[in-house]
Order: structure tokens, then C-alpha cells, then sequence
């Protein structure tokens, strides 16, 4: 009999999942299609990195931190290399559909399996509805531009292209300032455009219809697509691929010859705080290499070709977005770029429209491939969950002629639509942020907790690379600290006046306090066990940027988490497949 807590912490074993593969894969009901090899799989890569990141979110990063922004590139693409060799590892160790929630179910046990599953679905499904946003803007540019003799062809309804949580919160913004006197035409946000929208929206029993259409409309189109076959979808996104890595290379080609070295310097004009602060919209840029660990039931050879392929993926696009970066900065001065279509905006001030009009357009195919992507990868982490009775056993039916999980990718497109009827981006992009990089830093923890697993060595065709960590990060550390002086005040205790202790100002240090402790918890432990540098720095370097989103971001993702254990507690403790002992 289990105890409550072993309850929480029981595991799969490497050994329990292999033998689940080859049962799969001799069973005679559905399975999904071995289709992908490994060009397939970093189109896949490339299809979920390349998107929203950098043809927007870049922008309002560059515009914060300056030039200085391509360090931050760099920073990320750390942290995101470290996770992706520890993914590599786990994906060629535990080659199935659930990612990080499966690797994390071999590592640490059920609770935080769980806990990592919740968390993957505010990165794909509530990231989805990010990129649906970015989506509608950009494809909202382009019909501006359909115009012939100066009248634009096609006008959709500002009530279909805005959202309800934006237009009644600028009808509530504009009240309270009427009430205070206040004249709402003076307001920055100015909410006078959006409480139009609300007037003019159409009221079908009392409820005002504002929606944003086309980000529904992309929702609905790549859920079709997504539930017809992962054929049809491996076809379409290659393609999309081509289309948005050419344009991407087009752009620094021709941008190359308008850079202005002057641009660069200063190179960090509002200093560490203000890089620091691009690390939502920088990170979002590099999210996706993991989704496609999600396919590895539906790959011809996984343990060869996924590890290759999470890490070719990572190298194409951090060097792309480099220069990209520096191309960007080059061309106008950083104090322009805080605009929703940075890519485009920088060819417009150079009179380019060619060149504008070919941005905007792939962006909308850029946009559209990181969509196919996470619209694929919610619903195969939700059959892995179910498979381990976490969740009911309809979210891992198979449909018998399209060989998908069909179910699950409706449900994913249902999830991923109420958002975009009901919120606004700004309230996702962050989230999105802190639940992947909770991930990374999960996976890259199991790596150090699995090292020695007998299991582990046996299956594991990729490792990652062993070099040892005791002298380094404890000297690391040293350093960190060291540097507390020079780093933002937010880092450490040194300019908190204890006499007259304001909790409101303390609260901005929390987490990187919480990050000093663990830092100095595992350089400790790191000099005594030896582990191994690299996880460890994965560990690190994604809790570093947690800490950089603020106790604003830390406050909703604990009550995101709360929610995800009472539904935990309500349903998967009870109906977990290790309840039954034999499984265990
Ligand atoms: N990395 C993906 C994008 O930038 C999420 O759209």
C-alpha cells in the first residue's frame, strides 16, 4: 500500500516505457503514422521557432535594451542550448509523445509531471493564442495595403478585429476618469479608440460581440489541418519553412547594406535592467525547439534523429537571429523599433516597400508554421497524459482514419480559441514565457537527478556531453556575487534599507533572491556530487530568466500552478495507471 507521498512522487521507469513502445507499436488498434525523418523534424524545429519572436516581440526588446539587445540573444540561446541538449538526451532515452511531462514522470515522479504537463499546456495552447494575436495584426497590415485607387478592398469591423477584455476594460478606464474629472482624450493608453469599438459592437441578448476573427479564423483552419493527418501538415509546414527562412536571409541580405555602425553605439543605453527587460519577448523567439520532441511517435528513427535534430534546429536559428539582431539595431536607432512589425517598419523608413510588402506577407507564413506546430504538440503531450490516466481516456483515442489524436486537437483548438475571444495578448505572452522556461529548467534538473541511472545508460543513444562542474560553478557563483554590485539593485540586498522595510519595493527582489539561494544551494552541491556542468547550468540560466519576469508574472503563474494541483488532486491522483501496483 502507497502512502500519500509516495503516492505523489511515484515513478515510470525508463525500463516501464520502452516496453510500452514496443507494445504500441505491435498493438493492433490506432497508432499514429512513423512518418518524419530528419530534415522533416528541424523544418518542424524551425516551423515552431521562427514566428511571432522575431518579426514582432524583437522590436519592443531592441526598443528596451538598445543593440546590446543581440546579447540577450545570445544569453537565451545559452539557456536554450543547455535545455535542448538535456531534451536531446531525454528525447533519445524516452522516445515518446510527452516531452517534458514524460521526462519529468521518469525524473521526479508524478506530482511534478503533472505539474510540467499544466505548465505545456500555457505553453502551447495559451501560447497559441499569442501567436494567433500577432497573426490577426499582421494579417490586418496586409489588408490595409489591398487598395485600389486609394480605397482599401477588403474592411472587416473593428468589433472583429479587437478583443472584450481590452474595449470594456477603456469603457471602465474612461468612466472612472470622466468621474475624476479627468478628460479621457488626455489618457496614454488612449482607451477613446476602443470604447468605439464597444459602442458600434453588435449586443445579441445584452452581450457585447467583440471578437478578433482572424485570429479564430487561423484557429480553426490549422485545427482542421492538424486533425485531417500529420502527413498533410508535415507538407505545409516544410513549405512554410523554405518561404520564411529565405525571407529571413532576404531581409539581411538587403538590410546589410542600410546599417549605420553610429546606430550601435551606445550599445546598452538604459543598461542591464533595460536589456533585462526584453527577456519575455526575446525568449518567446526561441520557444518551440522542444515541441518537436512531442513527435516522436510519429518519427522513423527517434533516438538517431531527434537529438540531431533539437540541436541543428537551435545553432539555424540563434545564428539567424544574431544577425538579424545587428541588423536591425544597425539600420535605425533603437529608439524607433518599439513597434508591433519591426522587420517591416525598418525597410519603410528607407522607402522599400517591396521590401515591406514581402515581410508583412511571410510574416502571416511565418506566423502561421509556429501555429501548426503548437497546435500539434498540445494534443500528443495530452495522449501521453492520458495514457498514464492523469486525464480521461477520450483525450487519448486515436481517430481511426486520419491516425491522430483527434480529440485532444479539438479540445486544443477550443482552448486555444477562448482566449482569443475573451483575452488580450499582453496577458498570455509573459505566462507563455514562464511556464516554458519552467520546463527547460525541469528537464535540464532531470538530467543531473538521472545521471546514474542504469536504465538511463543503457537507452540513452545521445548523451549530453560530461564535463565536470565542481570548480566551475561554485567560482561562477563567487562571481555572481561579486558582480551584485554592478547588477541591477533588484539582484540583491545591497541597497535595501532595513529600517524603513517597504514589502511593496522588497517584492521586486524576491525572485531574484529565490535565485541566489538556489545558485548557492547548488554550487554546494555541485562541489560535493560533482554533477555534471552543463544540466546545471540549464538549471541556472532558465531560473535567471524566470527571475527576470517579475513577481507580477511569479504571482499568476503560482495561482496557474494551484489550479493545475486541484485539478490534479480531482481527477490524475485517483486515476493514475501506477494506483494499480503491478504497473509500478
Ligand atoms: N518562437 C515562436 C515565435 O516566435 C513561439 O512565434
Amino acid at each position: 500500500m502507497q502512502t500519500f507521498w509516495q503516492k505523489l512522487c511515484r515513478r515510470k521507469s525508463i525500463q516501464q516505457i520502452h516496453d510500452e513502445i514496443i507494445q504500441q507499436d505491435s498493438d493492433a488498434t490506432p497508432s499514429l503514422h512513423r512518418n518524419l525523418g530528419l530534415l522533416d523534424l528541424v523544418c518542424f524545429g524551425v516551423a515552431a521557432i521562427i514566428g511571432a519572436g522575431i518579426f514582432s516581440t524583437i522590436g519592443k526588446a531592441a526598443f528596451e535594451g538598445g543593440p546590446a539587445v543581440t546579447a540577450l540573444f545570445l544569453l537565451t540561446a545559452f539557456a536554450c542550448l543547455f535545455s535542448a541538449l538535456c531534451y536531446a538526451e531525454f528525447a533519445s532515452t524516452v522516445p515518446i509523445s510527452g516531452s517534458a511531462y514524460t521526462y519529468s514522470y521518469v525524473a521526479f515522479g508524478e506530482l511534478i509531471a503533472w505539474l510540467i504537463g499544466w505548465n505545456l499546456l500555457m505553453e502551447y495552447a495559451i501560447g497559441n493564442s499569442t501567436v494567433a494575436f500577432s497573426w490577426s495584426e499582421y494579417f490586418v497590415n496586409v489588408l490595409h495595403g489591398l487598395q485600389i485607387n486609394g480605397k482599401q478592398l477588403i474592411v472587416i469591423p473593428e468589433w472583429l478585429l479587437n478583443d472584450y477584455y481590452t474595449c470594456s476594460a477603456a469603457v471602465r478606464e474612461v468612466q472612472k476618469a470622466t468621474a475624476d474629472g479627468v478628460d479621457p482624450s488626455t489618457l496614454a493608453s488612449n482607451p477613446l479608440q476602443f470604447v468605439r469599438v464597444w459602442e458600434t459592437a453588435p449586443s445579441p441578448f445584452g452581450f457585447k460581440l467583440i471578437f478578433d476573427l482572424p485570429a479564430l479564423a487561423i484557429n480553426v483552419f490549422v485545427t482542421c489541418l492538424v486533425y485531417i493527418g500529420i502527413k498533410e501538415s508535415k507538407t505545409a509546414s516544410n513549405l512554410m519553412v523554405l518561404l520564411k527562412v529565405s525571407v529571413v536571409i532576404l531581409v539581411i541580405l538587403v538590410g546589410a547594406f542600410y546599417v549605420k555602425s553610429e546606430n550601435w553605439s551606445p550599445f546598452a543605453p538604459n543598461g542591464i535592467s533595460g536589456v533585462l527587460k526584453g527577456i519575455s519577448g526575446v525568449f518567446f523567439a526561441y520557444i518551440g525547439f522542444d515541441a518537436i520532441s512531442t513527435t516522436a511517435e510519429e518519427c522513423k528513427n527517434p533516438q538517431r534523429d531527434l537529438p540531431r535534430a533539437t540541436i541543428y534546429t537551435l545553432i539555424l536559428c540563434t545564428i539567424l537571429y544574431i544577425i538579424i539582431a545587428f541588423v536591425l539595431t544597425g539600420m535605425v536607432s533603437y529608439k524607433e523599433l518599439g513597434v508591433a512589425d519591426p522587420l517591416a517598419y525598418v525597410f519603410e523608413q528607407y522607402h522599400l516597400n517591396w521590401m515591406v510588402g514581402i515581410v508583412s506577407i511571410s510574416a502571416i507564413v511565418a506566423i502561421t508554421s509556429v501555429f501548426l506546430v503548437f497546435q500539434l504538440g498540445q494534443p500528443r503531450i495530452w495522449m501521453s497524459m492520458a495514457r498514464d490516466g492523469l486525464l480521461p481516456k477520450k483525450f487519448a483515442s486515436i481517430h481511426p482514419r486520419f491516425k491522430t489524436p483527434g480529440f485532444s486537437t479539438i479540445v486544443t483548438g477550443i482552448l486555444v480559441a477562448l482566449p482569443t475571444i475573451f483575452l488580450n495578448q499582453a496577458v498570455v505572452t509573459d505566462l507563455c514565457s514562464m511556464g516554458t522556461l519552467f520546463a527547460f529548467m525541469l528537464v535540464s534538473a532531470g538530467v543531473i537527478v538521472l545521471e546514474k541511472d542504469a536504465a538511463r545508460l543503457e537507452h540513452a543513444s545521445f548523451r549530453v556531453p560530461r564535463i565536470d562542474g565542481k570548480f566551475f560553478v561554485p567560482l561562477l557563483f563567487a562571481a555572481y556575487v561579486g558582480c551584485l554590485w554592478v547588477l541591477p539593485e533588484n539582484h540583491g540586498l545591497q541597497s535595501t534599507d532595513f529600517r524603513s522595510f517597504d514589502l511593496a519595493k522588497f517584492e521586486a527582489k524576491i525572485p531574484y533572491l529565490a535565485f541566489l539561494i538556489v545558485f548557492a544551494v547548488m554550487s554546494y552541491l555541485t562541489a560535493v556530487k560533482n554533477w555534471s556542468l552543463i544540466p546545471v547550468l540549464g538549471v541556472l540560466i532558465n531560473l535567471y530568466l524566470i527571475a527576470g519576469l517579475g513577481p507580477h508574472n511569479w504571482k499568476l503563474f503560482i495561482a496557474w500552478c494551484a489550479v493545475g494541483f486541484l485539478v490534479y488532486f480531482g481527477y490524475g491522483f485517483w486515476h493514475s495507471k501506477l494506483n494499480d501496483p503491478k504497473a509500478s
